[in-house]
């Protein structure tokens, strides 16, 4: 556990799961393990990764290796590459087509929300990469009772399918009413469902292009989420501390609204600033729902032709956004600013300096912690320590003293 103060170097290594190197693959950087205070190069570059050398680390207790933050881009390509390779060896491997169809029409789900013992009426599936599988079939008709086995966490994201999320909605309500338990883990359970709540709203507006933008569900959501905030500044922590594998447009808006209005909590803005930010915060991306789906959930690096297509986002954000009668000015700024960078090297204003208002300064911070830390088919993800670390060596692109903030309210990260 680190505590954060002062970035004044940051840390040239960064922490790689053993689990990501697929024996049989050729290392393309330099492996190191950490002994004590100090870094040992462990394996050199150009090795090839075998079962042996997995073995021994292994027998070692050694569950995370390092690698030079300079090769992180050498590492990403490493970790596309055995990714899809360990995708098809697979059984059931689908191909990118389906992946990107089928994730639209799938929810993501709290796994910790489900309960052994209880029936359920929905069917549980994985994602484990690109890859989907059915963990548990159920239905009205033929309710399935969850066993220990089928919760348990595999590594994957747990999903249902759309058509089935009222069920799910019942279950929730159901398991809030009949769950008696300490007060504290009660409360814990009822923010964590207002999460679920939110996600099923947000993704609602963001995957199709013709809903409206329930602009009063959401302000309402955002509102029970500010008093909560409010009231105990560690939901924060709480909210966001989901496992996630997988990418989905949805959490990244709520957790973004929430790491928002987490540090305008934290730095004494009142409880309305508070909850047109969380507002507009999810809300942000809602352009998103313009661009085609084969750019949103592209695997590896977008062309530059679509990644010009991808940054229209902003402005489809703020024209939608601008439509909506009851959406205060601040929701606004946040969506058509949360790209923009101090020192003028955002998007799509290149804004700087004092023309970026202190929302959009927020926005961007928010933003851009949550996409360095949410992992990808194709992207291994920055611990939010290191995440927070390299934010602070940007800090040409951020506001000094509100990442200085922002750092605080994180608290002790890993
Ligand atoms: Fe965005
Ligand atoms: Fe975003």
């Amino acid at each position: 556990m680190n505590t954060l103060t002062e970035f004044k170097e940051i840390d040239p290594y960064l922490p790689v799961d053993l689990d990501v190197f697929h024996v049989g693959s050729q290392l393309a950087f330099d492996l190191y393990l950490k002994d004590g205070a100090t870094m040992k190069q462990a394996l050199v570059r150009g090795t090839w990764f075998n079962a042996p050398l997995r073995e021994g680390f292994l027998n070692k207790g050694v569950s995370k290796l390092y690698i030079k933050a300079d090769d992180k881009a050498l590492f990403d390509r490493y970790y596309r590459q055995v990714s899809l390779l360990k995708e098809s060896q697979k059984d059931r491997s689908f191909s990118f087509r389906e992946y990107s169809y089928l994730k639209d029409r799938f929810l993501q789900i709290n796994a910790d929300l489900l309960i052994e013992g209880t029936e359920i009426t929905f069917s549980l599936y994985n994602l484990c990469k690109i890859t989907f599988s059915p963990v548990v079939e159920a239905s009205v008709s033929a309710p399935v009772r969850l066993t220990a086995g089928m919760i348990a966490d595999a590594g994957c994201d747990v999903l249902i399918k759309d058509k089935e999320i009222h069920l799910y909605q019942e279950y929730l309500a159901e398991t809030l009413r009949a769950r008696s338990g300490r007060n504290a883990a009660k409360k814990q359970r009822k923010v964590s469902i207002l999460r679920e709540h939110a996600k099923i709203v947000l993704k609602e507006i963001l995957d199709d292009p013709l809903s409206s933008l329930k602009y009063s569900t959401v302000e309402s959501l955002a509102g029970d989420l500010t008093a909560e905030i409010l009231q105990n500044e560690h939901v924060v922590h709480h909210l966001i501390a989901v496992r996630r594998h997988d990418f989905y447009s949805y959490v990244h808006s709520f957790n973004t609204a929430v790491l928002a209005a987490g540090l305008a909590a934290h730095i004494g803005l009142d409880r309305n600033a508070v909850h047109r930010i969380l507002t507009g915060m999810m809300l942000h991306d809602v352009g998103k729902r313009t661009i085609p789906p084969y750019v949103l959930h592209k695997l590896g690096n977008l062309t530059d032709t679509e990644y010009a297509l991808y940054k229209q986002h902003v402005v489809a954000s703020g024209a939608l956004l601008e439509k909506e009668k009851k959406v205060p000015k601040e929701a606004l700024t946040i969506a058509l600013q949360h790209h923009e960078r101090l020192n003028g090297k955002g998007y799509p204003y290149k804004l700087s300096g004092a023309a970026i208002s202190m929302q959009g300064r927020i926005a961007a911070i928010a933003d851009a912690f949550d996409a360095l830390t949410t992992p990808r088919p194709h992207k291994y993800p920055l611990s939010p320590f290191y995440a927070l670390q390299l934010l602070a060596r940007e800090a040409v692109y951020y506001d000094k003293d509100l990442l200085a903030s922002f750092i605080k309210m994180l608290g002790d990260v890993e």
